[in-house]
């Protein structure tokens, strides 16, 4: 590895007799100084980004300390700032320390406590230019999976389906139900790359959500056509269930519809040959949607007591169910409950945190219930769209 770079760091202050023994005593100890007479003098040096930290002194002549820290911050000069000043008051080191300062020293001050609190500034900010540039890095790997990845996938899928449609030769059944299978795995790589980006999107609260009002019934039955063939492939009987309803309720279409995959993906690959999974679509009145057990680890947002009537959206499978001390945990990211069939098929551990936080941003929730060896069932509520419901119409009427 390359030796470290000396930092480089500007003393502004009008008194040059302390600017000369601060100089000194820091270049002893290994780290490139300058000198500053003035703040005007000083935000032209610092200009060119070549120094690390600034050690200022509040009073001088022409542009105090604070005034130069506070067009140093506006400029966006990357640059820290230590404030020194023989006149100290609270007021002042909290002004200081407001307008982006890193550290504050009262004159006279000894050299040693001086060194020890520039060692700790300079230390503070590589540590933030490391964690700047991880963050980078974080968002160029994303931008790569999204594109260089996630693009040429998309082509494969595209060619291996005109193969499967025989449109480039005859495709026998055995042969077609390979091609199917593996449009199937690349269709998996594809949605684990979307959960990947979603979930750090609306970490960094820059997730694009159109909300409108939808039927969830009719977003539940697009699933249900979608999936059906998958279900039908791994022996498993799909079915939808819905009251007829027409309330609405106000999401992203395509975000819902993602939450929804999700599970069904995951009913499918956690129930064996044999076994169902129903979805199922309802309104409840809010009286009733309390009775349903709401379990303490699922926090409502606020004012969601108050609604008189939900949508619940569920999948409930007659799979290999999940321990009941996984239940809250299977929502954090990359957390897989200790499942034989989990591990053997694979998975990041996204798809329910990508579900949890999209919900949410509905101003809905999801938990999970589920007893081993019995299936599980996962349960969204989210509000009503004023005006749309049957519970509003008719309050007295009691729905299932
Ligand atoms: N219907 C289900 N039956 C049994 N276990 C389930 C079910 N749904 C989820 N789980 C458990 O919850 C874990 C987390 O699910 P999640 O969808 O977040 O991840 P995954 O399916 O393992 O991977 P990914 O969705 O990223 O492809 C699963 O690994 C599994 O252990
Ligand atoms: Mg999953």
């Amino acid at each position: 590895m390359a030796p470290r770079k000396p930092e480089r760091i500007l003393i502004v202050d009008d008194e040059a007799d302390i600017a000369a023994i601060l100089k000194l005593h820091l270049e002893d100890s290994g780290y490139i100084t300058a000198w500053a007479g003035n703040g005007q003098a000083a935000l032209q040096m610092l200009n060119d980004g070549a120094y690390s930290l600034a050690i200022m002194d509040v009073k001088m002549p022409g542009i105090s300390g604070v005034e130069a820290l506070k067009q140093i911050r506006e400029a966006g000069l990357d640059v820290a700032v230590i404030m020194m000043t023989a006149h100290g008051s609270e007021d002042l080191v909290v002004e200081c320390m407001k307008s982006g300062a890193v550290d504050y020293v009262c004159k006279p001050f000894s050299l040693d406590d001086m060194l020890q609190r520039v060692k700790r500034a300079v230390a503070n900010r590589q540590m933030v230019l490391r964690k700047n540039r991880l963050e980078r890095e974080k968002e160029d790997f994303f931008f790569m999976l999204s594109h260089d990845l996630k693009n040429p996938i998309t082509a494969v899928i595209g060619s291996i389906d005109i193969m499967r449609e025989g449109r480039l030769g005859p495709v026998n059944v055995e042969q077609a139900e390979y091609l199917q299978s593996a449009i199937e795995s690349c269709n998996e790589i594809v949605a684990m790359i979307d959960n990947l980006l979603d979930v750090q999107r609306f970490e960094a609260g820059r997730m694009p959500v159109v909300i409108r009002p939808y039927r969830p019934a009719e977003i539940a039955a697009a699933a249900v056509e979608r999936f059906s063939k998958a279900a039908e492939y791994e022996g498993v009987e799909l079915s939808l269930e819905t009251d007829g309803d027409t309330t609405e309720v106000a999401v992203d279409r395509n975000l819902m519809a993602r939450v929804v995959a999700n599970l069904l993906v995951n009913a499918i690959k956690f129930t064996p040959a044999g076994g169902n999974i129903k979805l199922s679509c309802r309104c409840v009145r809010s009286t009733k949607a309390h009775r349903i057990r709401i379990p303490v680890y699922c926090v409502p947002p606020a004012g969601f007591a108050n609604l008189q009537c939900f949508v619940c959206i569920s999948v409930s499978d007659s799979g290999n169910g999940i321990p009941h001390e996984h239940l809250d945990h299977i929502f954090e990211r990359y957390t897989q409950s200790h499942n034989a069939i989990g591990r053997e098929r694979g998975g990041a551990g996204l798809g329910l945190a990508f579900c949890k936080m999209a919900v949410e941003s509905f101003n809905g929730i999801i938990w999970a219930e589920s007893e081993a060896g019995l299936g599980s069932e996962f349960i969204i509520l989210l509000p009503c769209y004023p005006g749309t419901s049957r519970c509003e119409k008719f309050p007295s009427e009691e729905q299932s």
